[in-house]
Formats: structure tokens, C-alpha cells, sequence
């Protein structure tokens, strides 16, 4: 089995956090990118050392949506870690807008942010992935690449796209050992939008789902390392929203 080598979009915070923590834990080098906020960036590279040394991941600060920035990215993971065989795709924004609010600069900076940046980072890693005969792809999608969602029409658009990307992957890339798989989360209460909100208002969120309560941080993660461990699993779309998607 080959070591592991992980790269994370948008690792700083929330869910990308909690997946390149899990990810370190089980002894792969991790690489995480994230866009502007040093200051996140420097609380999570804080606690990622906490859990297993300063030399065993790197941060890199740049837009995920900009196929130049991701291929200097990508160059310098390999020349500090080697081959990435695990890639999380996980960097987004969701600017809430319906569609008379929605700008054309906004609607294209979700699909190049959420989307575009996904097939830019496959891009790059996937003729490692096959020269090795190993890999793990996980795209984080939404409930609202199913339902909708709340968010826009550009955020729901980004994430179906994502599913579509994921399918598309697994069927090129399943001969050569790479699984793809995507996982919607909703209703993550301790990340993005929701992790500032009060207790009141995530009682609100509440009846959108059919368990008690809303989900966490660490149920993404779970769904994540049932990926990175199932060679027989390739694409699919692991809902992790308390029955969200049922209601
Ligand atoms: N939280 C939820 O309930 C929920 C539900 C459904 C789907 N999701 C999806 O899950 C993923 C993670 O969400 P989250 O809630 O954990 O988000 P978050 O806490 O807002 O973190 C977003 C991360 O993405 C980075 N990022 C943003 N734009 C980027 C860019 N252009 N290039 C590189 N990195 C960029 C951010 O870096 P900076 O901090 O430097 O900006 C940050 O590290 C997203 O794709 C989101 O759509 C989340």
C-alpha cells in the first residue's frame, strides 16, 4: 500500500478542517489550501501540529478557482511530499442570492470556485493517481445538488455539477484503482454559515431534518473515512443530512 498523501481544498476551516485532521491522524502528509483568512489559517495549522508535527503538512494559500495558482500548488506538494492520492475537493462559498439578486460576476465565482476548481485539482492529480494504480477522490457536494437548497440558483448549479463530475471520474478512473465519490452534507452546525449562528436560530433547523439533531463536523468526517477505506465503493453521493432529503 502506498503512503498516503492528501490534499484538501479549503482546509482551514469547518468541514476541510476536520477531513485533513482525520486525514493526518491516520498518517498521510497533508496538504491544505485555503484563500485569505491568515488568521484561520494560522489557528488550524496550530491545531493540526498539536496532532501530529509541523513537517507532516504544509498550507498553502491561494484561489482553488485559478488553474495557475493550483498548478504551483500542485508542483510544490510534489516536491515536498511526492504523489497525491487522495484528493478532497472541498473549497466553496455560498453567497445567498435568488435569481433577481444574482449577478453573472457572482453566479461565476460560485461555478469557478465550487466547481471549476474540483476539475482543476483532477486535473492535476489524477496521472499520478493512475501511474500509482491507487486513489481517493471525494468531492464535498450539498443537499443542494439534490433539493435545491436555499442558497441560489448558482450554488445549487456548482454542486449538481459536482455529482456530475464525480460520476464522470469513477467511470474513467475505476480501472485504474481511483474511486470518486461526493458526499452532501446539510445542516453542519459547527461550520460555514451555521457555525456562527445562535442556538435559537439553529433550533430553526431543526424540524428541516428527521433526527433530533443537527449534524457536526465529525459526521462528515465519518463519511469521509468510509470513502478513503472502501475500494469498492466509486461513485456515489453520501448524504449526511439527517434524512434532510426525504422532507
Ligand atoms: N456547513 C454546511 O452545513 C455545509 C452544507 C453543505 C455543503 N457544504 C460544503 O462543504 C464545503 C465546506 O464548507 P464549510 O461550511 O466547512 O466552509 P467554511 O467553514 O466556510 O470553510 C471554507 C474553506 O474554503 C476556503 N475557500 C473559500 N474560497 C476559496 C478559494 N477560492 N480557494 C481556496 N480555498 C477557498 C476557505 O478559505 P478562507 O477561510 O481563507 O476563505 C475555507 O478554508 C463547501 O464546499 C460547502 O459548500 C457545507
Amino acid at each position: 500500500m502506498e503512503r498516503l498523501i492528501g490534499l484538501v481544498t479549503g482546509g482551514t476551516r469547518g468541514i476541510g478542517l476536520g477531513v485533513a485532521d482525520y486525514l493526518l491522524q491516520q498518517g498521510a502528509l497533508t496538504a491544505v489550501t485555503y484563500h485569505s483568512d491568515d488568521e484561520a489559517a494560522h489557528k488550524a495549522g496550530k491545531q493540526l501540529e498539536r496532532c501530529c508535527g509541523a513537517s507532516q503538512f504544509l498550507l498553502l494559500k491561494g484561489d482553488s478557482g485559478d488553474p495557475d495558482v493550483v498548478r504551483r500548488q500542485h508542483q510544490e506538494i510534489q516536491k515536498a511530499f511526492g504523489t497525491v492520492n487522495v484528493l478532497v475537493n472541498n473549497a466553496g462559498i455560498m453567497p445567498q442570492r435568488s435569481f433577481e439578486e444574482l449577478t453573472p460576476e457572482i453566479w461565476e465565482s460560485t461555478i469557478r470556485i465550487n466547481l471549476n476548481s474540483a476539475f482543476y485539482w483532477c486535473r492535476e492529480v489524477v496521472p499520478g493517481m493512475k501511474t500509482q494504480g491507487f486513489g481517493r477522490i471525494v468531492n464535498i457536494a450539498s443537499l443542494a445538488a439534490r433539493g435545491g437548497g436555499v442558497v441560489g440558483p448558482h450554488y445549487a448549479a456548482s454542486k449538481a455539477g459536482l455529482l456530475g463530475l464525480t460520476r464522470y471520474g469513477a467511470r474513467e478512473l475505476g480501472p485504474y484503482g481511483i474511486t470518486v465519490n461526493a458526499i452532501n452534507p446539510a445542516f453542519i452546525q459547527d461550520a460555514g454559515i451555521f457555525a456562527g449562528w445562535s442556538d435559537a436560530d439553529k433550533d430553526g433547523l431543526r424540524d428541516k431534518t428527521l433526527v433530533p439533531e443537527l449534524g457536526r463536523v465529525a459526521d462528515v468526517v465519518r463519511a469521509f473515512a468510509y470513502l478513503l477505506d472502501s475500494p469498492f465503493v466509486t461513485g456515489v453521493a453520501l448524504d449526511v443530512n439527517g434524512g434532510a432529503f426525504m422532507i
